[in-house]
């Protein structure tokens, strides 16, 4: 009986696919037809042979398009919105970079669309009052580097859900609207604006309003002079009756309010007394290096082991892994659960787990405390994203699990252990510590990394975020892959302010404010240790009358000439690569400088690194000929294993 319903289901929806994917396929190539498409080949792939999903720039779900993602096609001609209605999962629109002009298209006839990035294009026109009335999911917009002109639309500042916001370099004139809510981020840089600016923006970064000259008020430091009426305060007399009346509802509402908390705090201190047993939430002891899942044998006590056992078997009843990848084959957090789990360490986000699967992989579960800033579907959109980011030097995210009370990322075991343990540790470890080649060669690839990284989540402004050395696993051949990147949307702020690097950025300490450098700085620190062995939290943090950090310590006493005490001495012989330590050291300053406007921007800091392998390869013969002399080898620049005294 279920079975036959199953399959009558399943023929169901599938014909829905094959129908619907049909209309899908018709929309994109009608709207194809109103694009010209400036790039050679450039939508050579949209056509009726391939399955509309495998189309360049198509976004698909379960065979359902949700995206558009024409980048740099050199896009021109006009968009017509109206074959895009046909896509009912549509969410996402992006056409950045193109040579897009015209009219304002009438994008609000895409209802439910959620981002929507026209940056870098060449539209030269006014955007209507109403361009955005009635699309109530939108999040992001990103209209910066037009020719837009006129009032920043009214509906846009009633837009109820939106979270970024950029008009950067644009030709907005008159005032900024009253907005209903303030926008995450809201940059409204190089405009025309005029006028006060709204209460509600007055706690944002005061750079977001720059290049204005016209605007006053909070967060600049110029106030208005008379002809603007400062901040509208509608105190109407006529409305006091009603108010009073008001008065009395709220006091009611408030009342009836504190007696629903009260009750809900009692049944949230009853669930959390139960989920204590939960296994997972059971933080170990230090002496238990094995967490045993419950279904298996249990080492805590008889008495508390059924109902351990109660609670595994509930919470895996529930249970649905998310796969980003499938080059792991599936598995079910049941098959994490059921091996042996070994902690390997308990992070700031909470502990991480190496456990076994049958198939004889070893997998890594993490588990995130502190993350809720988002919704469920925001989540998971964002883990979408993650899930298609694909670099050599990245930790691919393989699957995750979303629950409210419980967040977990699985992800490969990497051999080697983290670069930290390599820097710090390698004593207790009873390994040889890293020589320069490697440790190079591991900048280099974090270097990488974070390029890819800044260049496939433009919307971040921080796309790392956490970038420290015990977050850089190696692997066998001690390549780098960084992890724990692109968390910040989804970390609650309170908490990522006490723990992310990002948040430990001169910047932020004292503007309070992350850029598109903040990574860089990370880079920079990163650059530091690794020459240096020092643990950068082992200087003074936070502090913000003492500048002494590990930067400013290096830099002060950093002389311009090669000084071994500035340097690791557990990176062994250093025969001949002075001049190229010397070369990454001043990389790495440039990368901490403090004024973010003279720091090196990630692309620099990854280049200056590649000159620095070419001028390895060119021979660098001045420099050569002063140390031959001292060199082993003679002919070998590196240090070879032997060399390292490993005593
Ligand atoms: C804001 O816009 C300006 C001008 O386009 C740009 O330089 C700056 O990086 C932007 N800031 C953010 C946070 O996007």
């Amino acid at each position: 009986m279920e079975s036959t319903s199953l399959v009558f289901l399943s023929i169901v929806y599938l014909v829905l696919v094959v129908v619907h994917g049909a209309s899908e396929t018709e929309s994109l190539l009608k709207f194809k037809n109103s694009l010209v498409i400036g790039r050679e080949n450039g939508l050579k792939s949209w056509h009726r042979r391939n399955p509309t999903c495998k189309w360049i720039g198509v976004l698909c779900d379960r065979g359902f398009v949700w995206g558009l993602q024409l980048e740099n096609f050199e896009l021109s001609g006009y968009l017509d919105i109206e074959a895009l209605t046909g896509l009912k999962s549509l969410r996402s629109l992006s056409f950045m970079n193109n040579k897009l002009g015209g009219p304002f298209p009438e994008f609000k006839k895409l209802v439910a669309l959620k981002s929507l990035y026209l940056s870098n294009n060449q539209f030269d026109v006014k955007i209507p009052k109403d361009a955005f009335d009635g699309m109530g999911w939108l999040k992001k917009l990103h209209l910066e580097h037009n020719k837009f002109r006129g009032e920043i639309p009214a509906s846009l500042a009633n837009s109820p859900k939106l979270l970024e916001l950029r008009l950067d370099g644009n030709r907005f004139t008159g005032q900024i609207p009253e907005f209903t809510h303030k926008p995450h981020m809201l940059n409204l840089s190089n405009n025309a604006l005029a006028g006060p600016i709204p209460k509600i923006l007055s706690t944002m970064d005061p750079k977001f309003f720059e290049g204005n000259n016209g605007l006053c008020e909070k967060p600049l430091d110029t106030k208005c002079s008379s002809p603007y009426s400062l901040s509208p305060e509608p105190k109407d007399n006529s409305k006091k009756k009603s108010s009073m009346f008001l008065y009395i509802v709220a006091a009611v509402v408030a009342a009836l309010a504190v007696i629903l908390i009260i009750i809900g705090v009692i049944i949230f201190l009853n669930h959390r007394r139960k989920k204590k047993q939960s296994l997972l939430t059971a933080e170990p002891g230090p002496s238990s290096l094995q967490l045993r899942a419950g279904i298996q044998e249990s080492e805590k006590g008889q008495s508390s082991y059924h109902s351990q056992n109660r609670a595994a078997k509930r919470m895996i009843h529930t249970t649905k892994l998310s796969f980003l990848r499938d080059d792991k084959g599936k598995f079910e957090l049941q098959d994490l659960l059921k091996a042996s789990a070994e902690i390997l360490g308990s992070g700031c986000f909470g502990a991480s787990y190496k456990t076994l699967l049958s198939n004889g992989s070893l997998m890594v579960v993490k588990r995130f405390k502190h993350m809720n800033n988002a919704g469920t579907e925001e989540f998971q959109e964002h883990m979408k994203r993650l899930g298609r980011l694909n670099h050599e030097n990245l930790l691919p995210i393989v699957a995750y699990y979303y629950k409210k009370e419980e967040k977990l990322f699985v992800s490969d075991f990497v051999g080697k252990g983290s670069l930290a343990a390599h820097l710090h540790g390698h004593k207790s470890l009873g390994q040889p510590s890293l020589d320069w080649p490697t440790r190079f060669n591991i900048v280099k690839g974090v270097g990488q990394g974070l390029l890819y990284l800044h260049k496939n989540l433009p919307s971040l402004m921080a796309p790392h975020g956490h970038l420290k050395s015990s977050n850089v696993l190696l692997n066998e051949n001690f390549e780098p892959l960084l992890m724990d990147y692109g968390l910040i949307p989804m970390i609650n702020e309170e908490s990522a302010q006490e723990l992310m690097v990002a948040y430990k950025s001169p910047e932020y300490l004292k503007q309070s404010r992350v850029t598109k450098k903040t990574d860089v700085w990370g880079l920079g620190v990163l650059i530091l240790e690794i020459l240096t062995g020092k643990i950068p939290e082992s200087f003074p943090q936070n502090s913000k009358d003492s500048e002494e950090d590990l930067a400013s310590w290096v830099k002060s006493s950093f002389r311009g000439e090669w000084t071994p005490e500035l340097f690791d001495q557990e990176m062994g012989k250093t025969n001949n690569c002075e001049a190229e330590i010397l070369k990454l050291l001043r990389i790495g300053l440039s990368c901490c400088e403090v004024d973010v406007e003279k720091r090196l921007d990630i692309r620099e800091a990854v280049e200056k690194m590649e000159d620095l392998i070419k001028e390895r390869e060119q021979g660098d013969d001045d420099f050569y000929s002063t140390y031959a002399s001292e060199a082993d080898g003679g002919s070998s620049r590196g240090v070879s294993s032997e060399a390292i005294n490993l005593s």
